[in-house]
Formats: C-alpha cells, structure tokens, sequence
C-alpha cells in the first residue's frame, strides 16, 4: 500500500505539472481524487489491512490527498490567469487611436431659405400659419374670387382628386381658413409656408413646389404697408444695395395687384441673361386684399383692408444661391446637397 501511494504521488505530481489546459486538468482531478479515484481506491482498501499500518497508511493517504487537491488548485489558477490575460489582450483598445469621423447631414437649401424667409417674417411680428395640402375646391378657388372659367381650375393646370378636392396649387386657401378662424380680430399677421402642385414639369417647373404666403389685415391698412414690408423682405434676404420695383399685375383675389421684382443679383441691374437682359427678376405676387374675399371670409371691407403676397420659395433659393436647375432640388444628389 505504502508502494502505491508513492507510485501514485509520481505520477499524479508529474500530470498535474504537465497538464496542458484545464480540460486535461479535469481529468487528472476525476483520475486521482474523483469518487471512483486512485486515492479513494487506497483509502477503502484500508479496511483489509492490519489495524497497526491502518492509521499510518491512511493518514499519509489523506495528506496526499491534500497535497494534490492544492497543487491542482493553483495550476487552475494559473491556466485562469493566463485565459484572462489571453481576453484582456484580445479586446484592449487603442485609446489613442483618432476617432473615426461622423459624417453630419445638413439642412437642404430649400430648408435653409424658408428658415430665413420665416425668421424675416417674424421678426416683423408675423405669425406662422398652416392649411391643408388636399384642399377643397371653395378655399382653393372659389373663395378667393377665381371665376369658374379661370384656366388655373382646369384639370390640365391641376391635380383633382374628387371635383370637390384637389391638391392646393397655391398656399392663398390659408388665407380664407385664417380669417374665417380669426375674425373678427384684428390685426391678423400671418405667414403661410407650404407645398403646392400644379401639372408642370421642366427645368423651371417642378409638379410639387413650395411657396410662402402672407396676409396682413387691421384698420387703415394701405399700399404703402405691402411695399414697406416686402421691400424690408428683399433687403433681408438680398442685402440692403439691392432696389425693388413694383408693377401692376393680376390676380383674381387682389385690387389692385402687383408683382415685385428686385435688381438682377447676377449683374447688379446691368442687364444679362438671368434677367433677360432687363436688368429685374420677378420675385413675388402681391395686392390689397379683394373686398369680396374679405367678405366671404367674415371681415367687413368697410371697415377692414390689409394685403396679402405668394413668393415661390424655389425661385428664391434659386437666385440667392445662383441653382440655374430647379430640378437639382429634388434629385438629391449629395454633390449637390453638400454645397449648402
Ligand atoms: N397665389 C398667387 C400665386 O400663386 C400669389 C399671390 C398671393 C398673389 C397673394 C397675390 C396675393 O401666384
């Protein structure tokens, strides 16, 4: 017995000194010291041996029992240790290493001249108002003074979707919907940005576009007002060197009416091809509020007046940031989007 307890303290030191990984390590632990071990096997043979060598043979069995339960232990350790180090080592990072850099989305250029023209607007007192894009026939046209035989109102001017509702194809309906929310308050200050559509499609055409409205009501509200205020728009958006003029136009929903147009931003006034060669560029559509408009929209005409004006937001983009392809903002073509 005594033979095999040292025949088995070898070999079990040398395999556990051995031991490759914790796997193989395992198994030594089951070999020696599991239940069906070695040294288990030596210690139930104790029963047959002469009770003189029982207590010595079983006493040294045990302490090498502890013996290797301890040298096992530290060798796990060990392989732990390493294991650890092998995933600190695996997953350190580079904490000096440059950030990889994140590509930020800008706003679109369209964004960008409705924010200014916005800010413009509110800056003077006005407030933001909005209307829906399916619009119904009365706002769109009706209400507004358009006669029924108005080329705009034919279905190849615009999209209809029942002969009550069609997609609005300027943003004067919010118009009619303010006043008949408001009144009879006064003074009514608004601007209306916005989709429109009409059957149009080329380079200066677009089926979808935007446009801002404004309408302005009160007491003694007269030309003088429209062109202060909209020449104070121009000068925001344009720069203070550039001059205005005002020329008689039409529009069903205005008397009398005006488009305004600014000096050329190309050439100055000089004369060239964007403008051409008038030395002006139409910018916006503008007039005293029609009488009848005011009336359908609940306002007195005897006692109200104001001014109301539509810019197309495209064209002014277009202008201040010299896009000669009004379809380049639709595309969105980054190489585009990127120069804004
Ligand atoms: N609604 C007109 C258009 O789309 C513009 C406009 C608005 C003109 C308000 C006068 C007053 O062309």
């Amino acid at each position: 017995m005594r033979e095999k307890l040292k025949n088995v303290k070898q070999t079990a030191q040398q395999a556990i000194t051995e031991a490759r990984d914790i796997e193989s390590l395992k198994e030594l632990q089951v070999k020696f010291l599991g239940r069906k071990g070695e040294i288990t096997g030596v210690l139930r043979g104790l029963k047959d041996l002469p009770g003189n060598q029982r207590a010595e043979v079983g006493k040294a069995a045990n302490l090498l029992k502890n013996e290797l339960e301890i040298m096992v232990e530290e060798k796990l350790a060990q392989f732990n240790q390493l294991e650890l180090e092998r995933r600190l080592q695996k997953e350190q990072i580079d904490v000096t290493l440059p950030g990889r850099p994140l590509n930020a989305g800008r706003r679109h250029p369209l964004n960008l001249i409705m924010n200014e023209v916005k800010e413009i607007f509110t800056g003077m007192g006005f407030e933001v108002a909005e209307g829906p894009e399916v619009e119904l026939d009365y706002y769109n046209f009706e209400a507004l003074n358009v006669p029924p035989e108005h080329p705009a109102r034919d279905m190849q001017d615009s999209f209809y979707i029942t002969d009550q509702q069609l997609l609005r194809t300027h943003t004067s309906p919010v118009q009619v919907r303010t006043m008949e929310k408001k009144r009879p308050h006064l003074p009514v200050r608004i601007i209306v940005p916005g989709k429109v559509y009409r059957r149009d499609d080329d380079a200066t055409h677009s089926p979808m576009f935007h446009q801002v409205e404004g309408l302005v009501l009160d007491h003694h509200i007269t030309f003088a007002d429209l062109r202060g205020t909209l020449a104070e728009f121009a000068h925001g958006v344009f720069g203070d060197q550039l001059e205005v003029r005002f020329r008689p136009s039409f529009f069903p929903f205005t008397e009398p009416s005006a488009e305004m147009d600014i000096s050329c931003v190309m050439c100055g006034g000089t004369g060239c091809r964007v403008c051409s060669h008038t030395g002006w560029l139409e910018i916006l559509g503008a007039g005293m509020v029609h009488p009848r408009v005011l009336a359908v929209s609940g306002y007195d005409p005897e006692e109200v007046t104001g001014f109301a004006f539509g810019m197309g937001i495209e064209r002014i983009t277009m202008l201040k940031y010299e896009v000669n392809d009004l379809r380049m903002f639709f595309e969105n073509d980054l190489r585009f989007l990127e120069q804004f």
